[in-house]
C-alpha cells in the first residue's frame, strides 16, 4: 500500500488521523438532507441508492428536489421498476447525463425481478448491478449497510490530499488517494464515517478556503501544519474543450407553439426531445443556407442576436438560434414555450428554447 508511506512526514510530527473525531464532529455539525436518514433511523436503501446516483453529476442542492418528487412518485424501488422509462426521463430532465437515469431504470427492474425488490449487501454483488462503479458501490454498502467500505469522492480526494499533503496532482494521485482513504475508514459506523467525510469536505475542507479553525483533524493534518491546504489537491492542466458548433431551428406556428421533435435511439441524449439543429461539428459557424436542409421545414430563416453555450463532458457546444414561422401543421411535437418544463428536454434544449423565446431579439 504505497501512499501513507509515500506522505511527506519527514519535518512533521505525525499524528494519526483519528476516526472517532471525524465521528464526533459529526454527531453535532452533521448535515441534514432530505435522503439523509435522521439519528438512530435506519436508512432506507432505496433512498440511499438514488441520492448517490443524483449526487454524482450535480450539486447537493440541486439534487434536493429531484430527490424528493422522484420519492414522492416513487416512494419505493418496486414502484420505479414498475414506471415507464418515459416517466422516468422525464422527471429526470434537467439533471444530465440520461444514460444514468436509463440505468436507474434498468437497475431497479433487475433488483425486482432477480433480488425480490431487495439491494444485495455484498460488494460484488452490488458491482454487478446496472450503473454501479466502484463508487456508488462502496456508497451503498457503507450507508445503507453500515459494512466496511472506501467511500472516495472528489470531496474525500480533497481532504486525503491535505491530511496526508499529497502533492501528487490529479488524476494521477487517485490511486494514493484512494490508498489512504482507505488506510482510515473504521470498522465501525461506517456509514456515518463515509457521510462525515463528505460533509467535512462540503462544509470545512472546503476547494478554495478551508475553514481549518473549525476542523476536527486540524491538529492531524500535514498540509495545515505546512500551509499549503490551499494548494492541494493540485491537478494536471485540463486540456481545453474543443468547441463545437451549430445551428438550431426553431419552428413558430402561427399560435407560437414550437416544434420538436425525438433525437435518434444512440449517441448522446439518445431518445430524448430535441430543437431540431445542424450537426454539431468543430470550425466555424457554417451560414443558415448552408445548413437549412437540417431544419424541419423550409421556412424564412431570422438569427436571434447572441449565442447559447452549453458544456458537455467532452465538448462545449455553441449554438446559433434561428427562428421561422410554420402553419402549425408541419409533423413533429408542438408544445407550448411558457409549457417546457412538462417536457422532458434537456437543458440544453430548454436554453435555445428561452433564447428563441425572450433571449435574443430576432435580427434583421
Ligand atoms: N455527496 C454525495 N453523496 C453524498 C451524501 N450521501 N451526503 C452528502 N453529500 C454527498
Ligand atoms: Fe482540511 Fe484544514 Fe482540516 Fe486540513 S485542517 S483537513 S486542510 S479543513
Amino acid at each position: 500500500m504505497p501512499p501513507v508511506s509515500r506522505v511527506n512526514a519527514s519535518k512533521v510530527k505525525r499524528k494519526t488521523p483519528d476516526p472517532r473525531a471525524l465521528l464526533t464532529w459529526y454527531d453535532t455539525h452533521r448535515r441534514v438532507l432530505p435522503w439523509r436518514a435522521p439519528f438512530g433511523v435506519t436508512p432506507d436503501p432505496y433512498h440511499v441508492w438514488l441520492s448517490e446516483v443524483m449526487l454524482q453529476q450535480t450539486t447537493v442542492a440541486t439534487v434536493g428536489p429531484y430527490f424528493t418528487k422522484f420519492i414522492a412518485r416513487w416512494p419505493t424501488l418496486n414502484s420505479l421498476a414498475a414506471a415507464p422509462l418515459e416517466d422516468v426521463l422525464h422527471a429526470w430532465a434537467g439533471l444530465g447525463y440520461y444514460r444514468r437515469a436509463r440505468l436507474l431504470h434498468e437497475c431497479a427492474k433487475l433488483l425486482h425481478t432477480d433480488h425480490g425488490g431487495v439491494f444485495p449487501q455484498d460488494e460484488a454483488a452490488l458491482r454487478a448491478l446496472p450503473g454501479f462503479g466502484p463508487y456508488t458501490a462502496a456508497a451503498v454498502r457503507a450507508i445503507a449497510f453500515d459494512k466496511p467500505a472506501t467511500v472516495v469522492d472528489g470531496n474525500v480526494e480533497r481532504v486525503m490530499a491535505r491530511i496526508f499533503a499529497l502533492t501528487e496532482s490529479l488524476p494521477k494521485a487517485k490511486k494514493a488517494l484512494r490508498a489512504a482513504a482507505a488506510s482510515l475508514a473504521p470498522e465501525e459506523r461506517a456509514g456515518d464515517y463515509a457521510q462525515a467525510l463528505m460533509d467535512l469536505g462540503a462544509t470545512v475542507c472546503t476547494p478554495r478556503v478551508p475553514k481549518c479553525g473549525l476542523c476536527p483533524w486540524q491538529d492531524c493534518c500535514l498540509a495545515y501544519a505546512q500551509k499549503i491546504q490551499e494548494t492541494l489537491p493540485s491537478r494536471a492542466e485540463r486540456a481545453a474543450k474543443p468547441v463545437r458548433r451549430t445551428i438550431a431551428f426553431v419552428l413558430f406556428s402561427p399560435k407560437g407553439e414550437l416544434l420538436i421533435r425525438r433525437r435518434p435511439p444512440q449517441g448522446l441524449l439518445a431518445e430524448m426531445m430535441e430543437v431540431p439543429s445542424s450537426p454539431w461539428q468543430e470550425g466555424a459557424l457554417p451560414s443558415i443556407k448552408a445548413v437549412a436542409r437540417h431544419a424541419p421545414y423550409c421556412a424564412t430563416w431570422q438569427r436571434c442576436d447572441g449565442l447559447v453555450t452549453h458544456i458537455f463532458t467532452h465538448f462545449k457546444l455553441e449554438i446559433a438560434v434561428v427562428v421561422g414561422r410554420g402553419s402549425g401543421k408541419e409533423k413533429g411535437v408542438w408544445i407550448s414555450p411558457t409549457h417546457i418544463d412538462r417536457e422532458a428536454l434537456p437543458s440544453v434544449m430548454k436554453k435555445i428554447i428561452q433564447h428563441a423565446t425572450e433571449g435574443g431579439r430576432p435580427r434583421k
